[in-house]
C-alpha cells in the first residue's frame, strides 16, 4: 500500500445501497415472505414491517443527501409492480417512478437494480428461475418498468445471480451463513439469459449504462490447493463475471474471504474477528474483489455497488469502511477503472431472516421507525464531499493480515 493521501476523482459515485424487501415493509407478494412464513423454512424471523421504506422513503433520500452523499442505489420490486402474471400495478409503478424522481430532486443519482433476490410468489409457484418461461416472464417485466426508468443512467439487472442460483436450490434458511448450497447450474444460465435479454431491452434507453451486480469474495487456496479453490470459484463466481464482459459496468460487492481447502470452503479459523453475520472481519476484500472483476471481464468498468460490515459498533464500521477504501484506491492507482462506491447499506435492514445483523450508516427506532444517521454516515458523506480518504482518528493503524 502506498501512503500518499488518497484523493479519488472527480465525478466519483458516493452513495449508499439497499434492497426493497429488506427495507420496505409488508411485501407480501414476493417469493421470500412465502419462506419467511412457511413453518421449517430455517428463517429466524419475518420481514414484517421492515424500515416502513415504502412510505419513508423521501426521509431516507433527504438523510443521504443531507450527510454529503451523491448517489443511491435500490431496487424496485416485481411483486409490486406484477402481483399477478400480467396484472400490472400502474399505482406501484407510479410509485417507483416518485422514488426515482425524489432522488434526482435531492440531488442525488439514482441507481436502480431491477431485481434483487425476490421474485413474485406467482412466479416461484410456476417453476421460479426453473420454469420454461422465466427469462420471458421477466423480460416483459424489464419491458414494463422502462418507462419509468428513462432518465436513470446506471441499472442494475440482476443483483448476486451468483447467490440467487445458491439460494434457489435447496435453501438452508439463513444467507449470513457461508455455508450456502452449490448454485443451481440451470438456474445460473437462465439468469445469464435474463440479464443478456434485460440489457439488449435496456439499449431502448438512450444513455443508461446497464451491468449485473456479482457477489465477489477474496477466494484464498489453502496450500497446495490452488486448483480446489478456481473449481469452487468458477461457478460460484467466474461464470457471472465471464458474463458481464462487454458490459457498460460490472457491480462488484464484496464483504469478506474464504479460504478453500481439499474438502471445500474451511470454516473462519479460532480467534480471528468476525463481524454480526460471522464472516471474517476483512477488509482488502473490496480491492482483491475489484481487480478480479477486472481482469475476468476483460476491463468492464467497476462500480461498487456494496461493501459494508454488519456491526454494532459503528466506530469499527468507519474502521472497515476507511480500509476497504485503501484497497480500492491502490487496485485504482493500479489502473482499475472505479465509478463509484456505493455502501451497503444506507439503513439497517432485514438481513435475509434477521434483523441483527445491522448494516447500515442510518439506525431506526423499531416502534416509531424514527431515523437517527450514526456518524459513518457523516464520515462516509463528508469523502464524498471532498474526495479525499480520511480517518476520524489519526492515530488509526490501518488492517494487516494476520495470517
Ligand atoms: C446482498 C444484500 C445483503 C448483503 C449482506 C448481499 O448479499 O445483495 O441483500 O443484505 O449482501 O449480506
Amino acid at each position: 500500500m502506498t501512503t500518499a493521501p488518497r484523493q479519488f476523482p472527480d465525478g466519483f459515485l458516493w452513495g449508499a445501497s439497499t434492497a426493497a424487501h429488506q427495507i420496505e415493509g409488508s411485501n407480501i407478494n414476493t417469493d421470500w415472505w412465502v419462506r419467511e412464513h412457511t413453518p421449517g423454512s430455517g428463517v429466524a424471523e419475518p420481514s414484517g414491517d421492515a424500515a416502513d421504506s415504502f412510505h419513508r422513503y423521501p426521509e431516507d433520500i433527504a438523510l443521504l443527501a443531507a450527510a454529503g452523499l451523491n448517489a443511491y442505489r435500490f431496487s424496485i420490486e416485481w411483486a409490486r409492480i406484477e402481483p399477478e402474471e400480467g396484472l400490472v400495478s400502474r399505482a406501484m409503478l407510479q410509485h417507483y417512478r416518485r422514488m426515482i424522481q425524489t432522488t434526482i430532486d435531492a440531488g442525488l443519482e439514482p441507481v436502480v437494480t431491477i431485481h434483487h433476490f425476490t421474485s413474485p410468489r406467482w412466479f416461484a409457484e410456476s417453476g421460479g428461475w426453473h420454469g420454461r418461461d422465466a427469462v420471458d416472464r421477466f423480460a416483459r417485466y424489464v419491458e414494463t418498468v422502462l418507462p419509468i426508468l428513462r432518465d436513470v443512467r446506471r441499472i442494475v439487472t440482476i443483483n448476486e445471480p451468483n447467490i440467487l442460483s445458491m439460494m434457489h436450490g435447496k435453501h438452508e434458511g439463513d444467507l449470513a451463513a457461508i455455508g450456502l448450497p452449490a448454485p443451481d447450474d440451470a438456474v445460473s444460465e437462465a439468469l445469464v439469459a435474463a440479464h443478456r435479454r434485460s440489457r439488449e431491452i435496456l439499449t431502448q434507453l438512450p444513455g443508461a449504462a446497464t451491468g449485473w451486480a456479482i457477489a465477489g469474495q477474496a477466494y484464498h487456496a489453502e496450500p497446495g490447493c490452488e486448483a480446489e479453490m478456481l473449481a469452487f470459484r468458477h461457478p460460484r463466481e467466474d461464470l457471472f463475471l465471464e458474463a458481464a464482459r462487454g458490459d457498460d459496468f460490472v457491480g462488484v460487492q464484496a464483504y469478506l474471504r474464504t479460504f478453500i481447502g481439499k474438502d471445500g470452503a474451511v470454516p473462519v479459523r479460532e480467534g480471528v474477528e468476525t463481524t454480526l453475520t460471522g464472516w471474517e472481519y476483512f477488509p482488502p476484500a473490496l480491492g482483491i474483489a475489484a481487480r478480479h472483476a477486472w481482469d475476468l471481464t476483460g476491463g468492464a468498468p467497476v462500480l461498487v455497488t456494496e461493501n459494508g460490515i454488519a456491526t454494532a459498533d459503528d466506530a469499527r464500521r468507519i474502521d472497515y469502511t476507511h480500509d476497504a477504501l485503501l484497497g480500492l484506491h491502490d487496485a485504482m492507482a493500479d489502473g482499475v477503472d472505479v465509478q463509484g462506491y456505493l455502501h451497503w447499506s444506507a439503513l439497517d435492514n432485514y438481513e435475509w431472516g434477521s434483523y441483527k445483523p445491522t448494516f447500515g450508516l442510518i439506525g431506526w427506532d423499531a416502534e416509531t421507525f424514527e431515523r437517527t444517521p450514526k456518524p459513518s454516515a457523516a464520515w462516509l458523506g463528508g469523502i464524498a464531499r471532498s474526495g479525499l480518504l480520511t480517518h476520524p482518528d489519526p492515530a488509526h493503524i490501518p488492517y494487516t493480515d494476520p495470517q
